[in-house]
Parts: C-alpha cells; sequence; structure tokens
C-alpha cells in the first residue's frame, strides 16, 4: 500500500510482554483513533540475528542481553504506521521509556511498570524508521 509524499512512516514493534497481556487491540486503536494508518502489519518473532541488527546501538550496552532475551521470547506484532509527522506523534502517544515515569495518558504511562517490559518501541527518527522498516518489511523499501 502506498501512502501520500507528505506522509512519514514509523516501524512500531508491539512487544512479547503487550502480546502476552492481550493489550495489542487496545494498543493498535489508540493508533487508530489518533488517524494514524496501518500500512503494513504483521505477528511474528524476533530472533536473535534480527535482534541484533534492530538494536544494533545498544548491543554493547549492559542493559542488552535481558533486553534481547525479552525481545526474542515470544510473539510480537510489527506495523507501519504513517500519517503527519508520525514519529514524533507516535512516540507521544507511547511515553517515556520507563513506565514507571510514563505521563497518564500515554501508553507506557497507562499500562507498563517497567522499562523493559515497556509494550512498545516506536521508531525514533526519520533515519531509523527507514533502517528499521527495511528490517522488518523489506518488500516496502
Ligand atoms: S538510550 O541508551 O537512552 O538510547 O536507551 P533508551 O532509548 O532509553 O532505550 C533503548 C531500548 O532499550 C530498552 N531498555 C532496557 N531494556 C532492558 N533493561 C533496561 N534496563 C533497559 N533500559 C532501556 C528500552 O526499552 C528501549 O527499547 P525500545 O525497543 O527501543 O523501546
Amino acid at each position: 500500500m502506498s501512502t501520500s509524499s507528505s506522509d512519514e512512516r514509523s516501524l512500531v514493534l508491539i512487544k512479547p510482554d503487550a502480546v502476552r497481556r492481550g493489550l495489542v487491540g487496545e494498543i493498535i486503536g489508540r493508533f487508530e483513533r489518533k488517524g494514524l494508518t496501518v500500512d503494513a502489519m504483521v505477528l511474528r518473532s524476533m530472533d536473535a540475528e534480527l535482534a541484533d541488527a534492530h538494536y544494533a546501538e545498544h548491543v554493547d550496552k549492559a542493559f542488552y542481553p535481558p533486553l534481547k532475551e525479552f525481545m526474542t521470547g515470544g510473539p510480537l506484532v510489527a506495523l507501519v504506521l504513517s500519517g503527519d509527522q508520525v514519529i514524533e506523534v507516535v512516540r507521544g502517544l507511547v511515553g517515556a521509556t520507563d513506565g514507571r515515569k510514563a505521563a497518564a495518558g500515554t501508553i507506557r504511562g497507562d499500562l507498563s511498570l517497567s522499562n523493559r517490559e515497556n509494550l512498545v518501541h516506536a521508531s525514533d527518527s526519520p533515519d531509523s524508521a527507514k533502517r528499521e522498516i527495511g528490517l522488518w518489511f523489506p518488500e516496502l523499501g
């Protein structure tokens, strides 16, 4: 599916904790109610190779081994969302990394108490969105 030239795209992962907790519909509903468009979506698992590529900037950090174990530990939902300023808009809807500190009204602020099991990943810049969409949905590239 194509998007208009004014629309950005963002790669969003609904993480294994959200799938386990039955929060997929709740989370996608928040994106849809905001007015964003789902361009692509798949339920799949992240293997070790994809984890290392997706989190390339974090692989040497102390928190990476437990993050990798969590992210490869069960199915997740990968989405491409589009819309006006979608990258910034989605990060606002998702909230701060640590669910204990994220503002009420955000996905993490309302539904998470963790900085690891924090329900959602969202691209943080146009460059990372392009890179991440290429990893998860090479057919859209
Ligand atoms: S950084 O270093 O500021 O860029 O990191 P940050 O953007 O806050 O987080 C990057 C991703 O790492 C996850 N994270 C953690 N996982 C496990 N344990 C700890 N302590 C931890 N701290 C951060 C965080 O959830 C981010 O995951 P994504 O998928 O990018 O949201």
